[in-house]
């Protein structure tokens, strides 16, 4: 048998927690033969770790064959200790009268701390992938904060909108979504991220001729998937969990067991590809094998792609110079 591998989460008590913790100890995030581990975060104050002692109450109740243990902490230190697999799902959401920037800075503040810990003890091939928002800048400040990990094991959750654009164009040409191929989502997780259909095939065929509508995809398309959270928000009352678990469990699962040669969208430091700067925590379409991803490379960029792309760098360049002061 497999020796289990250990899966730390934050905000394990939060809403996308309680989709996900029990997906994972499913064997729905490192296969059916995998046996887990979980190390549960939650900030150290009684009424969150109290709702975290009630979910792994209903962990235990489900008796998962896969499940080798499960423990709560509030220090990252002891929860991100050997991790192999590191979900950041924790986060500050924008309280009423916030700004932006106090935003920034506060998450900023726990994603510091959070990195220098999985610096220090965790696994030194630790997979970490950011959920909390601002997804991307705050998978930038821990990598930032963990100089002595690879900074290729930091990546953000852009495969949400991933999922959004892939559920829109099997809607649009009423094809099922298994079979749509080479899908590319840009940028930042925000609205100003850019899903791109150009390169997508269905059966060999190609999307953007099946569509064969500019209009629909600027109009229609982009506007939909970027505000697809917020409809959910005006929809559900509160906002999206389930899919956003879905999304982390299929953003890790394939970046551990590969896709085969099939393109799918993580947030990853960049290379300098496609002129976007080194180490900009950015959307790339990647396709990954042996527990490593890789840029798909050579995709023509349009000055229609290319206006959109750069509008989603300057957010990320500015939420980057937003709490540069506090990475010294
Ligand atoms: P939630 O508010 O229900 O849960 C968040 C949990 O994190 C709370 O239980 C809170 O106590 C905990 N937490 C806060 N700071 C923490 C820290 N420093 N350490 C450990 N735990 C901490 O929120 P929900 O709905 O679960 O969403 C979590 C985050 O995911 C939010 O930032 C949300 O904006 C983001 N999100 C990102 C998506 C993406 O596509 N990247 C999609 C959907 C949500």
């Amino acid at each position: 048998a497999k020796a289990p591998m250990r899966v730390a989460v934050t905000g394990a008590a939060g809403q996308i927690g309680y989709s996900l913790l029990f997906r994972i100890a499913n064997g729905d995030l490192l296969g059916k033969d995998q046996p887990v581990i979980l190390q549960l975060l939650e900030i150290d104050n009684e009424k969150a770790q109290n709702a975290l002692k009630g979910v792994i109450m209903e962990i235990d109740d489900c008796a998962f064959p896969l499940l080798a243990g499960v423990s709560a902490h509030s220090d990252p230190m002891t929860a991100f200790k050997d991790a192999d697999i590191a979900l950041l799902v924790g986060a500050r959401p924008r309280s009423a009268g916030m700004e932006r920037k106090d935003l920034l800075e506060a998450n900023a503040q726990i994603f510091t701390v959070q990195g220098k810990a999985l610096d220090a003890v965790a696994s030194r091939n630790v997979k970490v992938l950011v959920v909390g928002n601002p997804a991307n800048t705050n998978a930038y400040i821990a990598m930032k904060s963990a100089p002595n990990l690879p900074a290729k094991n930091f990546t953000a959750m852009l495969r949400l909108d991933h999922n959004r654009a892939l559920s829109q164009i099997a809607a649009k040409t009423g094809k099922p979504v298994a079979s749509i191929e080479k899908l590319a989502v840009w940028g930042n997780h925000s609205p100003t991220m850019y899903a791109d259909y150009r390169f997508a095939t269905i059966d060999g065929k190609s999307v953007k001729e099946s569509i064969n509508d500019d209009a629909w995809n600027k109009d229609t398309f982009l506007p939909t998937v970027a505000k697809r959270g917020t409809a959910i928000i005006e929809a559900r009352g509160v906002s999206s969990a389930a899919s956003a678990a879905n999304a982390a469990i299929d953003h890790v699962r394939d970046w551990v067991l590969g896709t085969n040669g099939k393109w799918v969208t993580m947030g990853i430091p960049s290379d300098g590809s496609y002129g976007i700067p080194k180490d900009t925590m950015f959307g790339f379409p990647v396709t990954t094998e042996n527990g490593e991803y890789k840029i798909v490379q050579g995709l023509d960029i349009d000055a229609f792609s290319q206006e959109r792309i750069n509008l989603t760098l300057k957010e990320l360049t500015e939420e980057r110079e937003g709490v540069k002061h506090l990475l010294a």
